[in-house]
């Protein structure tokens, strides 16, 4: 045998236990590239096959090409087992059990539907041009008392049922504070709604100690009460359908004179007292109405507390009007207890998800 066959058998016998030692894809391409690269010892043999003496040349390229395929297949199978080996020790280390039961699916939010209330209303009067306003919910007893002409022994005053935090500081109890607020901030005419939370020493099945109202203000030359008749007419329309009416009852509010209580024609029996079984609607106890707010027109002792910032009760007039968000929505959907709207029980929540009121272009 040929010294360069032997070689070449040699050269196979460190390949072989060189692949076979390999513990790694990287040691195992060394070895590649040891053995069977462009630089490898087999490589230059094979070369140099034109050079050798003629009778050598058979036996030392067969053996050559036999190696090479050898080597190859050794290297190819190592490869294959080496990798396999790795997968396998990948899955170990990260287990999935996928036969653990997933987590259910999370179902959409959607919004309170006091929010959605309040963004009806507040969407009816934004579509009359009504800009919105805020104001503070910890009030100056200035605000919520003084300047809307409640006389000193007002018994809303009381801390019994108003929260103090100091003499003059408290929880306001409804939103028409905002009125002179925003009066103060500007000159007439003024046309805005203040929605907003507003608090009470009160809590029953009709009563919660915080609730939500919203405010209207309307000031400019020439408003009457028919204007502020006209402006709940279509705001009724809008919240409880088409064929609805509106009445004024005479009221009393310190702030507003003369002052009205507003009932709206009820949109279950259609104003008529009873049903269609001849029962007596429950809605609104036979009486055909049902109250949704209190309004009037504004005080001129109010506007005198503005007239420094154009408010001259001789040349401006203005109505106002006041509204319990969850009133609304508990006349519009027949919720039996005010409370259900605080106690967050999704079984009462859910109900609400398809309530079919715009979100005004926000979410
Ligand atoms: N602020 C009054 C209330 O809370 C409602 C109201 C507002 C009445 C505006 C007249 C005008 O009862």
């Amino acid at each position: 045998m040929s010294e360069t066959v032997e070689k070449i058998q040699a050269i196979e016998a460190n390949a072989a236990s060189a692949i076979g030692a390999a513990e790694t894809l990287a040691e195992l391409e060394d070895a590649r590239v040891r053995y069977l690269g462009r630089k490898a010892e087999l490589n230059d043999i094979l070369k140099s096959i034109a050079t050798l003496p003629a009778e050598e040349k058979g036996p030392v390229g067969k053996a050559g090409n036999q190696t090479r395929g050898k080597l190859e297949q050794l290297l190819a199978a190592r490869q294959e087992s080496l990798e396999t080996a790795e997968l396998n020790q990948l899955l170990e280390q990260d287990r999935l059990d996928i036969s653990l039961p997933g987590s259910p699916a999370i179902g959409g939010g959607s919004l309170h539907p006091i929010s959605r209330t309040r963004r009806e209303i507040e969407d009816v009067f934004i579509g009359m041009g009504y800009q919105v306003a805020e104001g503070p919910e910890v009030e100056k007893v200035h605000y919520n008392f003084d300047a809307l002409n409640h006389s000193p022994n007002h018994p809303a005053r009381e801390w019994t049922d108003t929260f103090y935090f100091q003499d003059d500081v408290l929880l306001r109890t409804h939103t028409s504070p905002v009125q002179i607020r925003v009066m103060e901030q500007q000159p007439p005419p003024v046309f805005v709604i203040v929605p907003g939370k507003v608090y009470r020493r009160d809590s029953d099945a009709t009563h919660t100690p915080m609730f939500h109202q919203i405010e209207g203000l309307a000031v400019d030359e020439g408003i009457t009460l028919t204007d502020l008749r006209g402006t709940l007419l279509e705001f009724s329309k809008a919240i409880f359908g088409d064929q609805r009416e509106v009445r004024l009852r005479p009221h009393f509010f310190p702030f507003t004179e003369p002052s009205v209580e507003v009932d709206v024609s009820c949109f279950k029996c259609g104003g008529k007292g009873f049903l269609k079984d001849g029962a007596r609607c429950n809605l609104c106890k036979g009486t055909g109405w049902i109250e949704i707010l209190g309004a009037g027109m504004v005080d001129p002792n109010v506007f005198s507390y503005v007239r420094e910032s154009g408010y001259d009760p001789e040349t401006v007039q203005g109505f106002a009007f006041g509204m319990g968000v969850e009133r609304i929505a508990f006349l519009k959907h027949g919720i039996p207890d005010l409370r259900l709207f605080y106690e967050n029980d999704l079984r009462m929540l859910g109900q609400f998800e398809s309530f079919g009121i715009s979100s005004g272009g926000r979410v």
